[in-house]
This record gives structure tokens, sequence and C-alpha cells, in this order.
């Protein structure tokens, strides 16, 4: 069977974005179809300034919610990063496979470390070492497909050239890996920015629908979207960045293709209308099952124990494996 790995990093409230591009994936197919493992990665939050308290916190919502999406622990296996040392562990063979030159052309660090200058804050080295840490998060598993949104295709693409070149240095240890995206809303963009990503640790929140706002929250923000200049709906993206958004969200809540949509509706009013009820139809089952799961910690507790018990047996050969490779010696 596939092996398939992803994860979500708990740096905030999920949202519309993380889901229609992640997680309704992994609930609705690849648990079905493959044998896969779903991690909140810890570990990647630490690369940017935190409050400790608020990264344990967001940790268990975020596995919470994992759950309440619908990843079900008799399928595949739950789990949080930091619970599973083989993480770190293989980071470390990943950084000496890695060059620097390589990580200092990742997207998301020009983007991060930039943003961290202007604020006059320093840049953390694990911003900088981040894939290195995702690659181990994937080899370590023996995976197969990675099903992410648009943006992290560029790190499972560097994943697998780290996974070729360690093969060609020290003999085949890992499978390499490939990236699936969704065919609609693998890129959710912001409602009040539409030309950036819909981000989890944005400052302003307006224009974030997240996973647990509750139905009248989610209307407002929707209805305030900010759409584009002309009053004809059409789906460009290049053009009408925020009737292309809406269109793709309602088309990813199963109204059908983004652009016969577009032919549908005379105004954006009504666009907006119909895609708010669609994304708080969505969402509501979601919430509700968030909410029952909430009062029963211990059974999160459990899933979580079992799932890290689970994902160490499966990584833990394949990284002594490596270990034995690259001329390690073994412990004595
Ligand atoms: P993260 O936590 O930013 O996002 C989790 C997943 O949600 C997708 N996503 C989106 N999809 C569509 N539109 C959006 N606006 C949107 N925002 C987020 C992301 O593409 C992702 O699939 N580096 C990863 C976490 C990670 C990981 C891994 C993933 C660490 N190790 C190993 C896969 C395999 C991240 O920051 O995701």
């Amino acid at each position: 069977r596939t092996r398939i790995f992803s994860g979500v990093k708990p740096t905030g409230h999920l949202t519309l974005g993380n889901y229609l591009g992640a997680l309704r994936g992994w609930a609705d197919e690849d648990q079905h179809r493959a044998d896969a493992l779903f991690c909140v990665v810890d570990l990647h939050a630490l690369t940017v300034e935190h409050d400790p308290a608020r990264v344990r916190r967001l940790s268990r919502q975020a596995a919470t919610l994992l759950l309440a999406v619908g990843l079900d622990p008799r399928l595949c296996t739950v789990f949080v990063q930091s619970h599973v040392d083989e993480h770190t562990r293989l980071a470390y063979l990943m950084e000496c496979t890695a060059s620097d030159g390589e990580m200092r052309r990742m997207i998301q660090y020009k983007e991060k470390a930039e943003r961290e200058r202007v604020r006059g804050g320093s840049v953390r080295l694990s911003l900088l070492t981040y894939p290195a840490l995702m690659a181990a998060d994937i080899l370590a598993y023996g995976t197969g497909e990675v099903p992410v949104g648009e943006d992290q295709a560029q790190h499972v693409e560097l994943t697998r050239d780290l996974a070729v070149r360690f093969n060609q240095r020290y003999g085949q240890t890992f499978v390499v890996p490939k990236a699936t995206v969704p065919k609609v809303a693998a890129r959710v963009m912001d409602l009040q920015e539409p030309t950036s990503k819909m981000g989890k640790s944005h400052a302003r929140t307006s224009g974030i629908v997240y996973l647990l706002d509750e139905p009248d929250v989610v209307r407002k923000k929707v209805m305030r979207a900010v759409t584009d200049t002309g009053s004809d709906v059409v789906y460009d993206r290049a053009e009408r960045p925020g009737v292309a958004n809406l269109l793709d969200i309602l088309a990813a809540c199963g109204a059908g293709e983004p652009a016969e949509l577009a032919g549908e509706y005379d105004s954006y009013g009504a666009l907006k209308k119909d895609t708010a009820e669609a994304v708080v139809e969505l969402l509501r089952p979601v919430r509700e099952r968030h909410a029952e799961l909430v009062k029963d910690p211990e059974y999160v507790d459990s899933v979580l124990r079992d799932g890290a018990g689970r994902a160490r047996a499966i990584a833990r050969p394949r990284v002594d494996a490596a270990y034995r490779a690259v001329g390690l010696m073994p412990a004595v």
C-alpha cells in the first residue's frame, strides 16, 4: 500500500485554506486509499517567535481538529511530531545532505525571513533549516505521496532532491516521494487581500475563515470579502483575484467548476451570499464534532499516544538504517 504522510503546523487556528487544501482530502480520500500518517508538526512552530503556552494549546486544538474533520484512528495514524524522536534524528542527516544555497532559495524562507527583518527581529536558524526537518518528517516513513496545498510543493520538491542525493551517496535508503495537490482550492486566498494566501498566522483576521468560526462570523467575513472593480462575475485569477477566490471556494464546497459557476451569477452580492452559506454548511459538522471531542480530552490523548507508538515503530528502522549508511558507528 502507498504510504502517505502530511502535517499541519500549530502556529495559529486552522483555516478554511488548511481544510480545502489539505485536511479534507486526508479525511475523505487519503486515509481510505493508503497507509496514512497525519502529524501535528509542533517542532516547526518554534521556527518563529512563539509563546510556549499558545503552541501547547494550538497543538492540542490541531490534533482535536484532525479528528473532527474525520480522520479515523482505525484507518490512519494521528500523532504529534515532538513525541517521536526519529524526526529530529533524521533532520540532522538531512542538514548534512542539503546545501545552504538550496535552503535559502525556498520561497517561504525568503518571505518569512524578510518579514522578520522588517519587524526588526532576528531570523531563527531553524527557519532556514525548516525544509530539512520537513524532509525528515516525510522520508522517515518511506512516504510515497505527500498531500499538501500548493504552497508546500516546493518543500516536497526539495525533499525529493534530498532523497535522491542521499540514496546515490549512501545506497538505497529512502523512497522518493511526490506531492499531491487538490484540483480545486489548492491555494485559497485571503478574503481581504486576495493576492496573498489565506495563512493562519496573518495578523489581520478579517480575511481568514477559521474552521471554528461561528456561522455568523463566517457569513460576515465572506460578505465583506474584497471583490474587484467591475461587476460582472468572471473567473480570472490574474485580473479578478477576489472574485476568482470566491468562485474557487464555492466550487470546492461541491458546487461545480469555478469557470462554469461564474456564468450563473450576475452580481457579486449573490455570489458572496451563496459562498457564505456553502462554507457555513461545509464547516458545520467539523465544528460540531470538535465541540464533542473537546469534552473528551482523554480520548484525544489516547489516540495521540497510540499514534506516536505506531509512528515510532515505522520510522525507527529506516532512520537507524540511515545512521548506519552515513557511517555512524552503531552503539556498542
Ligand atoms: P501548514 O501548517 O502551513 O499548512 C497545512 C496544510 O494546509 C495547506 N494550506 C493551504 N492550502 C490551500 N490554501 C491555503 N491558503 C493554505 N494554507 C495552508 C498547506 O499547503 C499544508 O498542506 N510545512 C508544512 C507542514 C509540514 C509538512 C511536513 C507537510 C511539516 N512537515 C511534512 C507535509 C509533510 C506547513 O507549514 O503547513
